[in-house]
C-alpha cells in the first residue's frame, strides 16, 4: 500500500502538469482504459515541449513503480495456498513443458507460429506466460498484450479463466473487449478481444501504438477476419520492429502460416489426450438396435424451410455419398455386421439430422454407459432447440432430476455459460447440445462422450448468382477429428459419429477458408476505411485470395448502395457504415432510422433480420401459423412491419407478464424475441456510442409511427433487392433484374395475396431452390424507390423500371 500511495502521488503530480483534460483522448473509445495507451495517444501531452522532459521522467518513474508493484503482487499470489494449487494445475498442462522455448522464440523472432492439440493450454497459458515474464522482468506496466479470438463467447470465458488463474478479478491485469461489451481497467495489460474489435482499433490507431504483443488465436479456422488481420499485420510488422506476433493453431498445418510470414519459426506443443474410440453409424446401429426409417418416410427435418435449402445444397454431395454407402453395404467390409444393421444402413438419409437417432444414442449412453458428460454437436440453434424439447419429454433418459440438459451456442446467456463448464453433482449426467463453437474454442473438461452429427452450418457464397446462403454442410475430416478429441480430456472416451465410416472417408481434409466462400462487402468497406489502397491488390496478398468476380460483385454492390463513389472511394455514408460492426444493409437502415428520427421500428427490423425468424411454422400446423402471422401484417403488405407489430405486442405482453402466453397463441418464439430484444438494445447502444443519436434520445422517435417513412428506410437498406409487381387476373407476377420471374415463400405475408396494390417489393434475401424464392418482403411505392433506392444519381427507379419493359 506504501507503493500504491507513491504511485498515486506521482500520478497526481503528472495530472497537475498536464494542461488539457485527460478524459479527452483522440481515440477514447479504445485507449482510455489502459494507462500507457492513454498517455501515448494523448497528443496534447507532447505539444508542451517545455514540460516534456520533466514529465517524461515522472512518467517513467510511475511506470517503474507500477511494474514493481505488479511483480510483488504476482509473486504473492503464486506463493499463496490458492495460487499454489492453481500453479499445480497449470503445470500439468502440456504447454508448460514448452514455456521456456516459447518465450525464447518470441523474444528472438518477430513472428512465431504455435500449434498444439485443443486443450493443451495455448489460449489460457501462452498469453499468460508472456504477461508473467514481462512482469517478472519489471516491464509489467509497459507491456500491452492483445489476444484475439474468433468468437465473443470465447474471448469472455477465456479472459475470466485467466484472471482466475492469476487470482484476480476480471478487469484488473486481464480484461476482455467484444462488440458492445467489455471489462477492462486502467491497468489491464492482457486483453482478450474478438478479431473484429482489433480490426476496428486499427481504424483509429493504425500502428497499434503501445501494443507490445499481438496473439492471433485459432488461425486454423481460417475465418475471414483472421485472414484479413494477417494481411494488415504483415504490412505493419516492418513499421513496428519491436512488435511481436504469435499465431496459434489447433492443427498441424502450421507450415502455410509460417511460410506466409517468410519462414517464421514453428513450435509444436505435443498434446496429451486419452484415447477415444470412434463408433460410426454401423457400430451405433449394431449396439443400439436403432432402425433407420426409409428415406421418404422420414419426417424429422424440423422446419420445412431449412429442409428445402438443405436439399438444394446437398444435392450434389448426396448422390455421391449415397452411392458410397450403397457400395459399402454391398462390399465385404460390412460382413461382420448383422443383416438388420446392413438393411438399416441402406435406408440412411444423408439429408436428415436424425433427431430420433440422436435421442436413441443418448438413451443408450444414459442407460448403459459409464458416468461422464455428453457433448452433442448439432448444426445450429434451431436444431438444438428442437432436440432439447424432444429430449425433455423422453422418459428413457431417466429421472429428469439426474439429467442436466444444456445448450451451448453463440448467443447464450452468461449464466448458462457457467453451467456448461461446471461439474454437475455426482450422479447427474450433463448433456451439452452445442454448435461447432465447442469444437475448438471452448473446452468442457468432463466430456467423456461425443455425439457428432457430421454437419455444421457454413456460410457459402455463389459468386455467379451473387447469393449468399447459410446451410448445413458436411464437416471436414479435420473437424471430425477435432470433435472426437473432445471426448478424451480427462479419461478415455467414446465418439459416436452419426454417419457411416465410408462417408467419413470422402469428407474434405480441411474446410474452405471463409474468405473464399462469403460475400466480401463488409471486408471491402474495412479495407477502404483502413486506407489500405486498391481492394483487389490488397486481397491478392491474402493467404489464399478470393475470386476476382466475388471482389467485383462486392465493389459493385457498395457503389449501388452509395457507400463507394465511382472511384471506389468511401462516401460519407460509406465512412459511417464502416464504423458499424454490422452488414452494410443493416448499417444503412440504422443510420437512416437515426437521421429520419424513426428509430424504434427500424431497430426491431434490423435486430429481426440479424436473428432467426421469430414466426414459427410447425410442420403440422403450418396453415394456422401462417394465418397467425397474417394478422400481424394488417394488410399492409410487409413482413418487416409484421415483425415490428409482433415485437411491440410481445413487449406489452411481457410488461403484463403474459409473454409466453402471447407467443404460444401467436406461433412466435419467445426465445427469438428475447434475443431480438437484447440485440435491439445493443444496436441502440452502438448508435449512441458512435454519436449517431444523442444520449437522451430526445427526437429519435418523432416519426416512428409514420409507416411510409419506415417503408422508405427499409427500401434504403434492402435496395438493390427489389422486384417489380404486376397484378395478373388471379395472381401476382414478380420479376427481378437478374433472375426474371421470381416467387414468394408461402410464409411471407405477401405470398398469400392475390393482388398487391404497390408497384414494387423490396426483399432481404433470395434463395435459389428450383425457382428463385424471395424471403421477407415489403411493398413500396414509386416515390419511395425513386428517393430511397440506392444512390439517386444512379437512379434506383430508372434502372428498376427496365424490369417492366
Ligand atoms: O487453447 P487450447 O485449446 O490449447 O487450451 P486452453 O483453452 O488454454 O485450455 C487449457 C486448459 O485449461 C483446458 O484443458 C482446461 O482444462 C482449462 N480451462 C478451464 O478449466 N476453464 C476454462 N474456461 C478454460 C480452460
Ligand atoms: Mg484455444
Amino acid at each position: 500500500s506504501g507503493l500504491q500511495r507513491e504511485v498515486d502521488a506521482l500520478l497526481a503530480d503528472y495530472l497537475a502538469r498536464k494542461r488539457t483534460d485527460s478524459g479527452n483522448f483522440p481515440n477514447a473509445a479504445f485507449s482510455r482504459s489502459s494507462s500507457t495507451d492513454s498517455f501515448a495517444t494523448d497528443e496534447s501531452f507532447y505539444e508542451q515541449q517545455d514540460n516534456q522532459t520533466s514529465t517524461n521522467v515522472v512518467m517513467e518513474r510511475i511506470q517503474r513503480r507500477k511494474s514493481l508493484q505488479l511483480r510483488n503482487q504476482q509473486a504473492a499470489w503464486q506463493e499463496s495456498n490458492d495460487g499454489q494449487s492453481m500453479m499445480e494445475f497449470r503445470r500439468s498442462l502440456p504447454a508448460q513443458k514448452e514455456r521456456q522455448s516459447l518465450l525464447e522464440a518470441i523474444s528472438q523472432n518477430q513472428v512465431v507460429v504455435v500449434s498444439g492439440e485443443t486443450g493443451c493450454g495455448k489460449t489460457t497459458q501462452l498469453p499468460q506466460y508472456i504477461l508473467e515474464s514481462e512482469i517478472e522482468a519489471a516491464r509489467g506496466a509497459t507491456c500491452s498484450i492483445i489476444c484475439t479470438q474468433p468468437r465473443r463467447i470465447s474471448a469472455i470465458s477465456v479472459s475470466e479463466r485467466v484472471a482466475a488463474e492469476r487470482g484476480e478479478k476480471i478487469g484488473e491485469s486481464v480484461g476482455y473487449k467484444v462488440r458492445l461489451e467489455g471489462m477492462r481497467g486502467r491497468d489491464t495489460r492482457l486483453l482478450f478481444c474478438t478479431t473484429g474489435v482489433l480490426l476496428r482499433r486499427l481504424l483509429v490507431d493504425r500502428s497499434l501504438k503501445g501494443v507490445t504483443h499481438v496473439i492471433v488465436d485459432e488461425i486454423h479456422e481460417r475465418g475471414m477476419n483472421e485472414d484479413f488481420l494477417l494481411i494488415v499485420l504483415k504490412d505493419l510488422l516492418p513499421r513496428r520492429p519491436e512488435l511481436r506476433l504469435v499465431l496459434m493453431s489447433a492443427t498441424l498445418n502450421a507450415e502455410m502460416f509460417s511460410s506466409y510470414f517468410g519462414g517464421a519459426p514453428m513450435i509444436h506443443i505435443p498434446g496429451f489426450t486419452y484415447p477415444v474410440r470412434s463408433r460410426f453409424l454401423e457400430d451405433i446401429l449394431e449396439v443400439t438396435g436403432h432402425r433407420l426409417t426409409p428415406y421418404n418416410q422420414i419426417d424429422d427435418y424440423g422446419q420445412e424451410k431449412s429442409w428445402k435449402m438443405q436439399k438444394q445444397a446437398l444435392r450434389k454431395r448426396k448422390s455421391q455419398i449415397a452411392s458410397v454407402v450403397e457400395d459399402a453395404v454391398k462390399a465385404a467390409d460390412l460382413r461382420d455386421y448383422s443383416p438388420q444393421t446392413r438393411d438399416s444402413l441402406s435406408c440412411w438419409n444423408p439429408d436428415s439430422i436424425g433427431f430420433n437417432l440422436i435421442e436413441n444414442v443418448l438413451c443408450h449412453i444414459c442407460q448403459k454407459e459409464r458416468d461422464g458428460a455428453v457433448l452433442v454437436f448439432m448444426t445450429g440453434w434451431d436444431d438444438i432447440n428442437t432436440l432439447k424439447d424432444q429430449l425433455q419429454s423422453n422418459p428413457l433418459l431417466g429421472d429428469p432430476s439426474k439429467v442436466l440438459l444444456l445448450a451451448c451456442h453463440g448467443s447464450m446467456a452468461s449464466s448458462e455459460q457457467k453451467l456448461i463448464f461446471d461439474k454437475p453433482e455426482p450422479g447427474v449426467r450433463k448433456i451439452v447440445l452445442a454448435t461447432n463453437l465447442a469444437e475448438t474454442s471452448i473446452t468442457i473438461n468432463d466430456v467423456v462422450f461425443v455425439v457428432d452429427c457430421g454437419k455444421a452450418k457454413e456460410t457459402s457464397y455463389d459468386a455467379l448468382n451473387n447469393t449468399p446462403c447459410l446451410l448445413p454442410t458436411w464437416i471436414s475430416k479435420a473437424s471430425a477429428r477435432q470433435r472426437r478429441g473432445r471426448a478424451g480430456r480427462v479419461q478415455s472416451g467414446e465418439c459416436f459419429h452419426l454417419y457411416p465410416q465410408c462417408v467419413y472417408n470422402v469428407f474434405a481434409d480441411y474446410q474452405l477458408p471463409e474468405l473464399l466462400r462469403t460475400p466480401l462487402q463488409s471486408l471491402c468497406l474495412q479495407i477502404k476505411s483502413l486506407r489500405l489502397g486498391s481492394i483487389s491488390e490488397f486481397l491478392s496478398r491474402a493467404l489464399q485470395s478470393p475470386e476476382s468476380l466475388s471482389v467485383q460483385n462486392a465493389i459493385e454492390y457498395l457503389k449501388v448502395i452509395g457507400a463507394f463513389d465511382q472511384n471506389e472511394e468511401l462516401t460519407v455514408l460509406g465512412k459511417h457504415l464502416s464504423m458499424l460492426p454490422v452488414e452494410p444493409k443493416l448499417g444503412k437502415m440504422l443510420i437512416f432510422g437515426a437521421i429520419f428520427n424513426c428509430l424504434d421500428p427500424i431497430l426491431t427490423i434490423v435486430a429481426g433480420l440479424s436473428v432467426r425468424d421469430p414466426f414459427m411454422t410447425p410442420f403440422d400446423k403450418k396453415d394456422l401459423a401462417e394465418s397467425a402471422k397474417l394478422q400481424f401484417s394488417c394488410r399492409d403488405y410487409s413482413d418487416h412491419l409484421a415483425i415490428v407489430r409482433a415485437y411491440d405486442g410481445w413487449r406489452d405482453a411481457e410488461r403484463d407478464r403474459n409473454g409466453y402466453d402471447y407467443c404460444w397463441r401467436n406461433f412466435l418464439s419467445a426465445q427469438t424475441l428475447k434475443a431480438l430484444d437484447s440485440l435491439r438494445r445493443q444496436f441502440l447502444f452502438l448508435l449512441k456510442d458512435t454519436g449517431l443519436i444523442d444520449e437522451n434520445m430526445t427526437t429519435c422517435n418523432k416519426w416512428s409511427r409514420d409507416e411510409n417513412l419506415v417503408r422508405a428506410i427499409i427500401c434504403a437498406g434492402l435496395y438493390p433487392g427489389v422486384s417489380s409487381v404486376v397484378n395478373k387476373e388471379k395472381s401476382v407476377s414478380l420479376k427481378t433484374m437478374e433472375d426474371g420471374q421470381v416467387m414468394l415463400y408461402s410464409s411471407s405475408v405477401n405470398g398469400k395475396e392475390a393482388k398487391i396494390p404497390f408497384p414494387w417489393l423490396v426483399f432481404n434475401e433470395k434463395v435459389k431452390v428450383n425457382s428463385v424464392f424471395l424471403r421477407d418482403s415489403t411493398a413500396i411505392s414509386d416515390s419511395i424507390l425513386l428517393l430511397f433506392g440506392g444512390n439517386i444519381q444512379q437512379g434506383g427507379l430508372v434502372s428498376s423500371f427496365a424490369l417492366l419493359i
